[in-house]
């Protein structure tokens, strides 16, 4: 057996039986209560209870050998699973569970003199297809950027920040500074201004400056993790689309504060995200409600952090990454030194 006749889909494997030419899903919590080494040594009966295995757990190695699938587990535990007791014992159903695309930095990443001339049509391009676009040395400041987005499709939408965000430790530019973004602190994944009706749905940030240490940028595309979700944890996906969270912005001089859901769909087509541990207020939820919801935030921010679903990368002076704030999450690591971005939000002209 060859080792493309399964692959590792982070939270669970998926199998391929030639023979029969279908595939199958296992969980790695049900093939670790399932080890076949694992039942009384006379009685063959079970000896693992399934309360005794992590809902997380995962193989530290996985390989195809001549016996079947060979797994080892964090504590050095090895299993090993007959290719035709697996197919006795599938569960799944034989269809494709949603992938998240492998976070190759070259799915968005594209040099400035490659498309200067259709810089806003390739911008378009990757915000459809791929949710951002990271472009390599631009030679335009803010000002000539904004001059040519808006010449097409795209309006500069001013907040309650400005219409251009200096993001640095020591701004004195824009107004409402008091939040994480002005600070050389880590900020983790998450949507810009979900707190308010309707939040900017494009953000540009170009890098004028980079930090002597840190300051990685993030990114992960939450429409597919969203999508992802649905198919693994069809309760967890309908808690997080259908339960109204509060979020709440307090800062000296601006408040806002509206409730929606973190997933919004329409027409069963997802249609935006609104994520940010730092603004959510107390929600006010059933006592076993509140229990379910967070197992569910917890379980689908687990799958955007997971490293092979994010992009990182270091933004260096003239670089710039845009991204729709309806679909990915962003972030950046923590930092020191001067690290300046400058930040621009957009929307569409015609939605
Ligand atoms: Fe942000």
């Amino acid at each position: 057996m060859s080792d493309d006749l399964f692959t590792d889909q982070h939270d669970y494997l998926r199998v391929h039986f030639a023979e029969q030419n279908l595939y199958a899903n296992y969980h790695y919590f049900w093939l670790r209560h399932h080890c076949p080494c694992c039942i009384h040594p006379t009685t063959k009966e079970h000896m693992l209870c399934p309360a005794q295995v992590s809902l997380e757990i995962k193989p530290q190695r996985i390989a195809a050998t001549d016996a079947g699938l060979h797994l080892t587990w964090p504590d050095g535990h090895q299993s090993t699973f007959a290719i035709d007791w697996l197919y006795e014992h599938r569960y799944s159903r034989d269809e494709d569970l949603t992938q998240i695309a492998a976070q190759d930095l070259n799915r968005i990443e594209v040099q400035y003199e490659d498309c200067a001339d259709e810089l806003v049509s390739a911008c378009h391009y990757y915000l459809r297809e791929r949710g951002a676009i990271l472009v390599r040395a631009c030679p335009l400041d803010a000002e000539q950027l904004i001059a040519r987005f808006t010449t097409r499709d795209f309006i500069i939408r001013g907040t309650h920040f400005g219409e251009i965000e200096d993001l640095k430790t020591d701004n004195t530019t824009n107004q409402n500074t008091d939040q994480l973004g002005y600070t050389n602190s880590a900020v983790d994944l998450h949507t810009d201004q979900p707190y308010i009706e309707n939040p900017p749905r494009f953000q540009l940030l170009q890098c004028v400056e980079k930090a002597d240490t840190g300051g990685e940028s993030l990114i992960a595309d939450a429409r597919q993790a969203a999508y992802y979700l649905r198919d693994l944890d069809y309760h967890a996906f309908e808690v997080l689309s259908e339960t109204p969270i509060v979020f709440h912005r307090q800062q000296q001089n601006f408040e806002s504060k509206v409730t929606y859901p973190i997933l919004s769909f329409n027409s069963g087509k997802f249609a935006q995200i609104r994520s940010s541990y730092f603004t959510y207020a107390p929600q006010h939820m059933a006592f076993d409600k509140m229990e379910q919801w967070y197992r569910a935030y917890q379980k689908f921010t687990r799958i955007v952090v997971e490293s092979a679903h994010q992009f990182k990368f270091l933004l260096e002076p003239g670089d710039f990454v845009l991204y729709d704030n309806f679909t990915v999450l962003h972030g950046r690591t923590s930092f020191t030194g001067p690290r300046w971005m400058k930040g621009i939000y957009f929307d569409l002209a015609i939605e």
